[in-house]
């Protein structure tokens, strides 16, 4: 007899939910989770292996728990006057969020986002036993800073998401509205900026609004523009108390030898392993620029993705572009899909198969 989850003494407030699961499908054109398409280049693939191999030599011990050196190369990097007590870092920005949720969420406790909004933030604050409320977004999916604080002061949450910019609509969230909901709540407020580095560069980030405020947090990742999403690594700026909040909650050696290791050497060589940043800027307006000409409606992104309305049947269209060889992303917003920009050769792959629909 087969043994069903229903059989499990399962979690009640689990019961019901469906895991994350963005299709794998081996297909030549994968443009649907948002990764960077182009490879770490060569010659700093080349020091990374050589800073692995150093750190295998001690793999018998356990790695540093702190991950000092990792933290000062986030420090330096992030730059805004920060120091390695301010930063975090864990196993994707995924965990760096559940750090967050155990910590300042669990059970009798909620969160709070504007959807849509990335998909995890429900499952990982269920994950901690805590309720999720979901805030609503004005036209073309905008945050106003005066709506977003009446929203937030309502709900009176005990952690607020701000994505910024926001998956999976690519949409701007700017600073204003960052202080806003952060005088709304007495709550954590996290600013996601997974996808910052693709915003326009003389935009603020919410890096520059971290002094003088203890509840406010900023988590990135290197998954998108450093090309790492398969190292798994995120990280996060906060005042130093909030990173005590963390060590209570993590596991011990939670990053492993290897990890810091990589990571730390790919930090060494940023300027290097954000050259495709651009590149990629440009292959997202284009895909912007093509869709517009072919009668759909893309919105506003700041990102390295695109969201485009106007579609009839996106199931069909997601099916269509499959059966061509280009995997994208159906988000589940009506009469909409969401593509990841990849290289030039794979963009045009997918907006000619589009076309070919
Ligand atoms: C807004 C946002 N935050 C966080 C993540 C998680 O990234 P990772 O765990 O790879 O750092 C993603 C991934 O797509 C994302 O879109």
């Amino acid at each position: 007899m087969t043994v069903r989850l229903e059989d499990l003494p399962l979690r009640d407030d689990l019961r019901g939910l469906t895991p994350y699961g963005a299709p794998q499908a081996p297909l030549p054109v994968a443009l649907n989770v948002n990764e960077n398409s182009h490879p770490v280049p060569e010659e700093v693939a080349d020091d990374i292996i050589v800073s692995i191999s150093q750190a295998l030599r001690g793999i018998n011990r356990y790695p540093d728990r702190e991950f000092t050196e990792l933290r000062e190369g986030f420090a330096d990097y992030l730059g805004h006057g920060l120091s390695r007590e301010q930063i975090w870092a864990a196993n994707g920005s995924n965990e760096v969020l559940q750090h967050l949720l155990q910590a300042f969420a669990g059970p009798g406790r909620t969160a709070f986002g504007f959807a849509p909004t990335y998909s995890m933030y429900p499952l990982l604050t269920r994950g901690t036993g805590a309720q999720y409320v979901t805030g609503t977004r004005g036209v073309d999916y905008t945050i106003d800073a005066q709506d977003a604080a009446a929203q937030v002061a309502d709900a009176r949450p005990d952690v607020v998401f701000l994505c910024a910019p926001n998956n999976p609509t690519g949409t701007p969230l700017r600073t204003d509205v960052v202080e806003a909901v952060y005088d709304a709540t007495d709550g954590i407020v996290i600013v996601d900026e997974a996808y910052q580095e693709f915003a326009p560069r003389e935009e603020r980030s919410a890096l520059t609004l971290l002094p003088g405020r203890e509840r406010l947090v900023v988590s990135r990742t290197m998954s998108k523009a450093f090309a790492f999403a398969g190292a798994r690594v995120g990280y996060l700026a906060a005042d130093p108390a909030v990173i005590d909040a963390l060590r209570l909650v993590r596991l011990p050696y939670h990053l492993s030898a290897l990890t810091q290791a990589a990571a730390t050497a790919a930090l060494r060589h940023a300027p290097t392993m954000l050259q495709m940043v651009d590149d990629i800027v440009g292959q997202r307006d284009r895909i912007s620029a093509t869709l517009s000409a072919l009668g759909y409606t893309p919105y506003e992104s700041w990102t390295n993705f695109v969201l485009f309305d106007g579609v009839d049947d996106p199931a069909a269209t997601w099916q269509g572009l499959y059966d061509r060889g280009t995997l994208i992303r159906d988000v589940g917003i009506p009469h909409s899909l969401r593509v990841t920009a990849g290289t030039e050769d794979e963009s045009t792959a997918f907006l000619e198969a589009l076309a070919s629909l």
